[in-house]
């Protein structure tokens, strides 16, 4: 004998099946928090679309999406420094497209989807330096360090995290920043001695100031807004701007080339360049600059005009030669280092 069930379920397989509703598979490279808070007001806005992400660090997902190339799983690529996403974009993994809201981006911005035929385009954009737990360098009697070199002071020494730039955007833009302020060798040779005071080389690039808030290390070098939500959170970080000068990232997004869910990429795409959704950031901690211009730039956000910043190479630093030249050495020449 039937049951109720088995009979309901029998009528319903006679049903056409139901519209398949939209999909976008999106990896994200900033903060979890602002992924998280994006999607959830991205799907509300558009319940036809499910999104499904996942949070990888720029180099991982610039190597995630390489790996795809054959059979692209991912459709949009937002967030994450903009060295990998030009490196994609010179290596065809990339979609060309001229969103229509290129016209309110900031000129930075734009710039960024120029210098790559329209194949990437600014998000936000923040400064680097670092931030330090001051409760633990006032216990130790460390003098703060206010620039580069101090990094390498000796009472440093098991104080410094950074993340590893292969997996990392935060430590390459580190790492191009060192070269274009020092030059190549010497930038090696710093970061060779700054290696005695580091303890550990993360995977993503925020991980080390996470850590000083915790008080497991004294000080993480990262984007400065990423130590400026550890202290607006309420943890004792104090954040530097280098005297030296720094290096700055064009936070990006990509179209992948062969996208599977090519519309609804484009929809998020433009959603996420207006000023209502970049207006979102601060409230999950995020204090990047936003690019659109009638966003509303954080009142926490570090003001980059007050900053001495190099002018950053991003096309020499985003080219797939001098990228992959970098890290390979890095790879011989610092990540073999032992730890100490
Ligand atoms: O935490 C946010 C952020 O610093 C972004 O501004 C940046 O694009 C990204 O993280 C870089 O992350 P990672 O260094 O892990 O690639």
């Amino acid at each position: 004998m039937k049951t109720l069930k088995s009979a309901l379920l029998g009528a319903a397989a006679l049903l056409p099946a139901a519209a398949h509703a939209g999909e976008l598979n999106l990896i994200c490279s900033a903060d979890v928090v602002i992924c998280e808070a994006l999607v959830g007001a991205f799907e509300e806005g558009h319940p036809d679309i499910d999104v499904n992400m996942v949070r990888l660090s720029s180099g991982e997902a610039y190597a995630k999406v390489r790996a795809e190339a054959r059979n692209p799983q991912t459709d949009l690529w937002w967030g994450g420094t903009g060295d990998p996403h030009l490196q994609a974009a010179h290596d065809g993994l990339s979609a060309e497209y001229s969103s229509p809201m290129l016209g309110e981006l900031q000129d930075w911005a734009r710039g960024q989807a120029e210098t790559s035929d329209f194949h990437t385009v600014g998000v936000y954009s923040g400064a680097l330096g670092w931030g330090y737990n001051t409760e633990i360098l006032a216990g130790k009697g460390i003098d703060p360090p206010a620039c580069w070199a101090d990094l390498l002071d000796p009472a440093l020494k098991g104080e410094i995290q950074i993340a590893d730039p292969n997996s990392s955007g935060t430590a390459y833009t580190t790492l191009a920043t060192l070269v274009q302020l020092m030059g190549e060798d010497e930038a090696f040779d710093f970061l060779r001695q700054m290696h005695a005071n580091v303890s550990q080389y993360t995977k993503s690039g925020s991980a080390p100031v996470k850590a000083a808030a915790r008080g497991e290390t004294g000080l993480g070098i990262v984007f400065q807004h990423d130590a400026v939500s550890q202290a607006v959170a309420g943890f004792p970080i104090a954040v530097v701007a280098p005297c030296e000068g720094t290096g700055y990232e064009i936070g990006s997004m990509s179209l992948i080339d062969g996208a599977l869910n090519e519309e609804e990429a484009k929809t998020f795409y433009d959603w996420v360049l207006t000023a209502e959704a970049q207006n979102l950031m601060p409230g999950a901690g995020s204090f990047q600059i936003p690019s659109n211009r009638a966003a509303t730039p954080p009142a926490e956000a570090p003001d980059l005009s007050e900053i001495k910043l190099i002018d950053y190479d991003f096309a020499e630093f985003g080219s797939a030669e001098r990228r992959k030249a970098l890290l390979a050495r890095w790879d011989r020449e610092i990540g073999s280092l032992p730890l100490e």
